[in-house]
């Protein structure tokens, strides 16, 4: 195993305290052979292996007598990606979590283990314990995915939960989701959305049969959402989550990661704290939907260790060998314009409350060809800023950003008009 962090952890404590089970589900022993990591004292201190088994040196590690599947718990590129890449080219099955890794390198990493008799497996690098990849590989197999709407970063849901319901402020929501195991060792990954962007990339390249790469997902965080707008959309009915959206259109796929809010009473809305959920349309199965912990020591390593099994089991080598699912047999994916895509939105502007000015603001939309669909603005004083918060109905993107750019340079504006989408999920 390489890295004993947060997941690594978990993973030898379910090896160590369900060993006969899972020899008896595997048909074979698994037993941790070697674990590398950089600092060998703080791996120690965890008390969960003998001493022995710890290495900081590759070359022992690849050294070692026995080494079935390597398990890659340790996060990021460069060295790591270098360890995963000699261990498949020695025949090795991988199993990683490593989302950043296979939303970059997937489609070499895949071809580099068909062309060694190796495999990859990696059901822990999205929604962690939520075993949706198993879900969109095989289960839904038999489906034209036509689109896929996904809570995939635990620590950004954590943080949008504990912002809402408890009224926690966003920086100490964080330290709480890095003290829990949910962050990644870099949290501005979480935060700015591209975790989710890399898992959907990941994800994308399943379910829709074409190559996706991070650099195809366009992403906004978490980090810039302000409590006001939180509140206001809750009073009209809707909750903010962070989504991960992949869909058909005509125009290719579009693929983003975006602050969006949806309507309170949708299942996903219901998804607090680290879980996740998935919702997958099938053009045969219509739609499903997948629920659970998705970050966090024991629901990642589960998902680490159900891999290890299927592995040793002996079927995961063969549909890995013979099945055509896997990104490296995929064309690039065509990825639609964000500008060209229609939804509805939310804006909120701050204006001075004096006439004339809510005139100026619906001419500019009018004009965009932005129809209003409801407006929300509570009493203030004569003279003062205040918020003023417009629905619209379904517009393009790219109207919208050139409106707002207008807007913003109207005299009774004092700053750039907050804009978040609003999603309605397909019915059915
Ligand atoms: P941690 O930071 O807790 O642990 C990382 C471990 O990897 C540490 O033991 C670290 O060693 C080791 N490591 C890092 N770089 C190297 C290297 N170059 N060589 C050897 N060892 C190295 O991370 P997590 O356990 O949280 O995450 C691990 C992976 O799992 C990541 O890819 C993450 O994205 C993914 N993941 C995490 C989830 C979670 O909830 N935490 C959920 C799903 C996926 P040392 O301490 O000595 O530096
Ligand atoms: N940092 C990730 C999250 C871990 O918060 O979702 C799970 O991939």
């Amino acid at each position: 195993m390489i890295g004993c962090g947060t997941v690594g952890s978990g993973v030898a404590k379910l090896l160590r305290d369900e060993a006969s089970r899972y020899a008896a589900r595997a048909g074979r022993g698994i037993e941790l052979r070697r674990v590398l990591v950089r600092d060998a004292a703080k791996a120690k201190a965890r008390g969960l292996m003998a001493d022995e088994l710890i290495t900081t040196d590759a070359d022992a590690f690849f050294a070692t007598d026995g080494l079935d599947i390597i398990v890659e718990v340790a996060g990021g590129r460069g060295p790591v990606a270098d360890y995963v890449r000699r261990a498949l080219e020695a025949g090795k099955p991988v199993v990683t979590a490593n989302k950043a890794l296979l939303a970059a390198e997937g489609a070499e990493l895949f071809a580099l283990a068909r062309r060694h008799g190796a495999c990859i497996a990696f059901e822990a690098s999205c929604a962690g314990g939520i075993p949706i990849v198993t879900a969109l590989k095989f289960g839904l197999m038999a489906n034209r995915i036509d689109a896929m709407y996904g809570i995939l970063n635990g620590t950004c849901n954590y943080i949008l939960t504990e912002m809402t319901q408890r009224g926690i402020d966003y920086d100490t929501a964080l330290s709480q989701a890095q003290a829990l195991g949910f962050a990644e060792a870099d949290p501005a990954l979480d935060v700015s959305g591209q975790d989710a962007g890399q898992k959907l990339a990941v994800l994308a390249s399943l379910a829709f049969g074409e190559r996706v790469a991070a650099s195809d997902v366009w992403c906004f965080g978490v980090d810039d959402l302000n409590l006001a707008d939180i509140k206001f959309g809750q009073e009209l009915g809707y909750d903010i989550k962070l989504l991960a959206i992949g869909e058909r259109t005509d125009a290719g796929l579009s693929l983003r990661v975006h602050p969006c809010f949806i309507n309170d009473r949708e299942p996903l809305a219901q998804v607090h704290g680290s879980f996740n959920a998935l919702s997958v349309y099938g053009h045969a199965t219509g739609h499903t939907m997948y629920y659970g912990r998705g970050a966090g020591e024991m629901p990642t390593a589960g998902a680490v260790v159900s891999d290890i099994l299927n592995i040793a089991g002996g079927w995961y080598p063969v549909a890995f060998e013979s099945m055509n699912l896997w990104p490296d047999g995929h064309e690039a994916a065509e990825v639609a314009s964000s500008d060209e895509l229609k939804m509805r939105f939310y804006l909120r502007v701050n204006a001075l409350d004096v006439p004339n000015v809510m005139a100026q603001i619906t001419h500019v939309l009018g004009e965009s060809g932005i129809s209003i669909s409801a407006v929300l603005q509570h009493e203030s004083a004569v003279g003062q800023f205040v918020p003023v918060v417009i629905l619209t109905h379904e517009a393009r993107q790219g109207d919208i950003r050139a409106a707002a750019d207008r807007i913003e340079q109207l005299d009774a504006i004092n700053s750039a008009p907050v804009v978040i989408r609003i999603i309605d999920m397909p019915q059915g």
